[in-house]
């Protein structure tokens, strides 16, 4: 029998541990051998839940290079502006990739991840982790099986979901563009590769985009406010108090996310949750943040051939990510609400529904990504397991097309134009 895939994590924090419970489920098919983490408690946990030998737990990533290399890949799951140098490191010592969206927070960084791995020959998976969503998956089917004729419109919203807002990108590590990026790159970098990819190989040739930062302002506090959730006294009036994310949850015996990002030494329980709130970043006024990124943001596309798309994003939502798309072709319309998809046939006037098998094995965790972070693990390990880089949706090419995209649409809302992306070719990405 062929001996598992070794994996070495890199960053073991909320999506580092959650890839690596693909090797609880399948240990003869993937086994962690290796972790680097600053924090302690977070190398401990990954340590006893894979049995990870004491020499190879590392307090930081560089640790790993000045070792020969001992495992077949490393998962880059450390902070957005944490990416490049690593990736690029690791690609140069021969260990396959995953690498955690975004890619990394400039183009030339993207551009240069994907020429260390082209030039070491090894494996780049991207965790555009809705290419693997089943339901997402099989709207391209249908697409490419001709269901609505020719794509002409492409409409797709992101609603990030008011509290996930308020935690991520408001008081949490997404908040500020220079510690980490910018919301179209951090948040929506996703579903613009989406929209690329069911265009069809289609150039995107002129991009525009609007967007601000609405609400989450000093402006908006409300009159009596304090600085903290805990002792403010209109806090039962607030959409955002902290009491209500993170303390209702705990006391409701809520330890997953976001209660679990919060105590970031500990399980969370109510003792340690209201000290990071007494304390920490969590448990700030949300209208006395230091955060710039944007809430809402709008970015229409024209593709080759006149195909047009228009892509929404906004914090105000009371879904939580729940995609919503519709896509308008030449002989049927398209619409998707994340659990089933409806075509509608202009020729027979008839209306079909669609779903996917969306199960994962239990033990999996579900992290707000259904079944699509343990397909996009399955992909990954199976095509390093097979050295077969076609079981990989999001590689390295198509990625980097996708990301300078995302690029190129915030170039427009921040110098107000229309910019012309008819350059970004694919002799250019592969050059
Ligand atoms: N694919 C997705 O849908 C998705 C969803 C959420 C987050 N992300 C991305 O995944 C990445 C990780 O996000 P997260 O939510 O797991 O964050 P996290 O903060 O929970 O985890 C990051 C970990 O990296 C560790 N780290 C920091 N410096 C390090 C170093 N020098 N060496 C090794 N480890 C180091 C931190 O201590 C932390 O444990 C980010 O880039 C984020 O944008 C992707």
């Amino acid at each position: 029998m062929p001996s598992p895939v070794s994996v070495i994590v890199v960053g073991a924090g909320c999506r580092g541990e959650t890839y690596s419970q693909f090797a609880r489920i399948y240990p003869d098919r993937m086994k962690v051998v290796g972790v680097a983490d600053p924090r302690q408690y977070a190398c401990k946990k990954l340590q006893e839940q894979h049995n990870i030998a004491e020499k190879n737990i590392f307090e930081d990533w560089h640790g790993i290079l000045e070792r020969e290399k001992f495992a077949d890949c490393v998962l880059v799951c450390t902070p957005d502006r944490l990416h490049k140098e690593p990736a690029v490191a690791f690609a140069r010592q021969g260990y396959h990739l995953l690498l955690e969206k975004p890619m990394a927070t400039t183009v030339e960084d993207c551009t240069e991840i994907v020429a260390a791995c082209t030039e070491s020959g090894v494996m780049l998976t991207v965790c555009h982790v809705l290419r693997y969503e089943p339901i997402i998956h099989k709207i391209k089917e249908l697409i490419d099986f001709g269901a609505i004729g020719d794509v002409v419109h492409i409409q797709h919203l992101e609603p990030v979901g008011w509290y996930h807002f308020a935690h991520s990108f408001v008081r949490g590590n997404w908040r500020n563009e220079a510690e980490s990026s910018f919301a179209l790159l951090a948040k929506s970098c996703h579903d613009i590769d989406l929209i690329h990819h069911w265009a069809g190989g289609r150039r995107c040739l002129k991009v525009s985009s609007f967007g601000a930062l609405s609400h989450f302002r000093k402006e908006s506090k409300p009159a009596g406010a304090t600085n903290r959730c805990l002792d403010c006294p209109v806090e039962g009036d607030c959409a955002y108090s902290s009491k209500k994310i993170y303390l209702d949850g705990v006391k409701q015996g809520n330890v997953g996310w976001p209660v679990s990002v919060i105590c970031p030494t500990s399980l969370p329980d109510i003792e340690s949750v209201t000290e990071a709130l007494r304390t920490g970043p969590y448990g700030r006024c949300v209208y006395d943040c230091d955060n710039d990124v944007c809430t809402n943001q709008v970015v229409n596309m024209e593709f080759e051939g006149g195909l047009t798309a228009a892509f929404s994003m906004v914090a105000f939502t009371e879904s939580i990510c729940q995609r919503k798309t519709t896509i308008y072709g030449s002989k049927g319309e398209l619409s998707c609400d994340g659990h089933e998809i409806r075509v509608f046939d202009f020729v027979n006037r008839r209306m079909t529904k669609h779903t996917a098998p969306n199960q994962t094995p239990e033990g999996f965790s579900m992290t707000g990504h259904g079944a699509a972070d343990f397909k996009l693990m399955e992909a990954f390990i199976s095509a390093v397991a097979n050295n077969d880089p076609s079981l990989i949706r999001s590689g390295p090419e198509e990625t980097l097309r996708s990301h300078r995209l995302v690029f190129e649409a915030e170039r427009s809302r921040r110098e107000s134009r229309v910019v012309d992306c008819s350059a970004i070719d694919h002799h250019q990405v592969s050059a």
